[in-house]
């Protein structure tokens, strides 16, 4: 078979820049995409690194305009699609008394109805050349965990959406998966934009919580997976002759998730991340 054509989302940094050069290393044709192409620096200081290239576009997941001229242009230029690997997500902290419901709106807008948008723009194409669907969810998207209340329930969504879809798309030949990874070092908490300092001092009557949660969170970043480890996990997905509906980028990410969905009442959950919240004597 040629090249598969493969389009991934959310290449500026992170997992993402990492799936892009590990898939065109694994010999998929990568369109690179992002937001905005002046941040392509860092994507192709790594392919020229592993000596590998990539086609670089523009796209945003929030804008329909934008993922229909990408997909056009992807298909006038490379005649076919076979891949989409929705990547592009944002990281969110907040709690609903303290956000409003646009606030929520918007942290579904990128990590769940971008997902929804891309993929709607990649069925017909990955119908066409029986193609596959791979979306990086979270383990946040199997684990509801404190202070990510609107993107644990993107990434839930994203898994809901896309483990029901996984049969009915398996009709026309495109097979569908999930990925989930714990914590990865990437731009992702940077790219949240605030401070601990500063949303400890918004949180209100939450700040001990938040506070005890970030110190929680902080010490689980320190000891994050490589945002290579975590693509070359999902590029194993991406590549593998019969892929899993669902995968996770390391065991702990696949211990943690496989505890979630085994506790039928959520009580293993809720004792867990309890203790996430619960400030020190
Ligand atoms: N890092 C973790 O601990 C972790 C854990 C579980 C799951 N994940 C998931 O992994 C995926 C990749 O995240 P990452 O860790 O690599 O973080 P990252 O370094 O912040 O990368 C996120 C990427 O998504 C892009 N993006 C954000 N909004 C977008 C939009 N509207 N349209 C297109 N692209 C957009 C960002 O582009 P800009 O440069 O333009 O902002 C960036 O390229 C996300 O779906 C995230 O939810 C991450």
């Amino acid at each position: 078979m040629t090249s598969p054509i493969t389009i991934v989302t959310g290449t500026s940094s992170g997992i993402g820049l990492e799936i892009a050069v590990q898939a065109a290393a694994a010999g998929h044709t990568v369109v690179a995409t992002m937001r905005d192409t002046a941040k392509a620096g860092p994507l192709r200081d790594a392919a020229s690194a592993l000596g590998v290239s990539v086609d670089i576009r523009t796209l945003d997941v929030t804008d329909p305009a934008s993922i229909d001229a990408c997909f056009s242009s992807v298909l006038a230029d490379h005649g076919r699609i076979d891949a989409l690997v929705n990547n592009a997500g944002a990281g969110h902290v907040g709690t609903i008394e303290n956000e409003s419901v646009d606030d929520v709106r918007r942290v579904m807008e990128v990590n769940f109805f971008g997902v929804v948008a891309a993929s709607k723009a990649a069925m017909p194409h990955l119908r066409e050349s029986r193609g596959r669907l791979v979306t990086v969810t979270s383990v946040g998207g199997a684990v509801g965990q404190p202070f990510s209340e609107a993107y644990c329930a993107a990434k839930f969504a994203v898994e809901g959406f896309m483990q029901s879809l996984a049969p009915v798309a398996e009709t026309v030949g495109v097979k569908v998966s999930v990925v989930e990874p714990g914590a990865v070092a990437s731009e992702f908490v940077p790219n949240i934009g605030l401070s601990s300092a500063d949303m400890v001092a918004q949180a209100g009557p939450y700040a001990p919580a938040l506070g005890a949660y970030l110190a929680r969170s902080g010490s689980s970043f320190a000891n994050a997976q490589s945002s290579t480890d975590a693509a070359a996990a999902i590029v194993a997905v991406l590549t593998a002759d019969a892929p899993p509906l669902r995968a996770q980028t390391s065991d702990g990410a696949r211990a943690f998730v496989g505890a979630s969905l085994a506790d039928t009442d959520g009580s293993a959950v809720l004792g867990l991340t309890r203790t996430w919240v619960a400030v020190q004597p």
